[in-house]
């Protein structure tokens, strides 16, 4: 499908979608919002795709949601609509992994949508924050409540209420992302992580993704319930006999999900 604010291509068992509205930044509208939850639904039920990357440019993943579509809407538009309610719904039902490959600018809606991601690889040139303080606003679509889980309350509520940007060491440091590139090798190390993943069994990439997600949802007693009904359910597919049996033998194993 050809879309007007994002370019989609899949390569190998990867589909990368690269958010394209360069002179805005990448800003959010609902233009690229709509389109985004759609390029990642379609991936998700193509079976050629195992993994997904979601990048922006050089100079920026997203510096938010756009600003002058906002600026004149009245609490019954925003609410009425249950502003970006389904895009971002329609992102995080997605089973497949998702990784975020952030250069340059990743603030407000663009940090949350990062944050969104199954995690994040950063250039040396990311800058993320959550600016929304400056607008009169505040962060809409997680972002008060995922940067907490990633960096703790200290550094979530000083950068919301600063709006402050953190650079890319910073980030690493305090768990947003979980590496840090120089800016050149940026879309070789995200395209090179996903294409590993995309070699494992997929069922066993959504479990760990679905049982990650459910530490964040729940007691550590039922997460870890969760986890082992979920590592005892893994004995019931192929994929369980042939990974072990690949250990075995010395060989790699073949992952066909089932
Ligand atoms: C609309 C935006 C934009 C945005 C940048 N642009 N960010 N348009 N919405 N969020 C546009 C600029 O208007 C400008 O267009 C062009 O992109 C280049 O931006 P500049 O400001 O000229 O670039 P620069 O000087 O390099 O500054 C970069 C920047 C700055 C620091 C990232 O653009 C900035 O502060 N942007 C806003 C960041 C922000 O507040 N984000 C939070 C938004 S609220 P023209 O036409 O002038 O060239 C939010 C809430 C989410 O995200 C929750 C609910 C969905």
């Amino acid at each position: 499908m050809a879309y007007k604010t994002l370019i989609v291509e899949i390569e190998e068992h990867v589909c990368l979608i690269k958010l394209n509205r360069p002179n805005a930044l990448n800003a959010l509208n609902s233009a690229l919002l709509g389109e985004l939850a759609d390029a990642v639904a379609g991936a998700n039920s193509n079976d050629k795709v195992r993994c997904i990357v979601i990048t922006g440019s050089d100079k920026a993943f997203a510096a938010g949601a756009d600003i002058s579509e906002m600026s004149d809407k009245s609490f019954v538009d925003m609410f009425g609509t249950d502003h970006f309610t389904d895009e971002t719904e329609s992102l995080l039902r997605c089973r497949k992994p998702i990784i975020a490959a952030v250069a340059g600018y990743a603030l407000g809606g663009g940090c949350e949508l990062a944050m969104m991601c199954d995690f994040i690889i950063a250039a040396d040139t990311a800058k993320f924050g959550q600016p929304e303080i400056n607008l009169g606003v505040l962060a809409g679509i997680g972002g008060t409540q995922r940067l907490t889980r990633f960096v703790g309350k200290s550094k979530a509520m000083d950068m919301h209420l600063t709006g402050r940007f953190m650079d890319a060491d910073e980030a690493e440091r305090s768990g947003l992302v979980s590496r840090v590139v120089p800016a050149k090798k940026l879309m070789d190390e995200a395209m090179g992580a996903a294409q590993k993943i995309a070699e494992k069994s997929l069922l066993t990439s959504m479990a760990v993704k679905e049982a990650v997600n459910r530490s964040y949802e729940t007691t550590l007693t039922e997460g870890v319930l969760f986890e082992r009904r979920l590592f005892h359910a893994m004995f019931a597919t192929e994929d369980q006999k042939e990974g072990m049996a690949a250990f075995v033998e010395k060989r790699e194993p073949k992952f066909r999900d089932k």
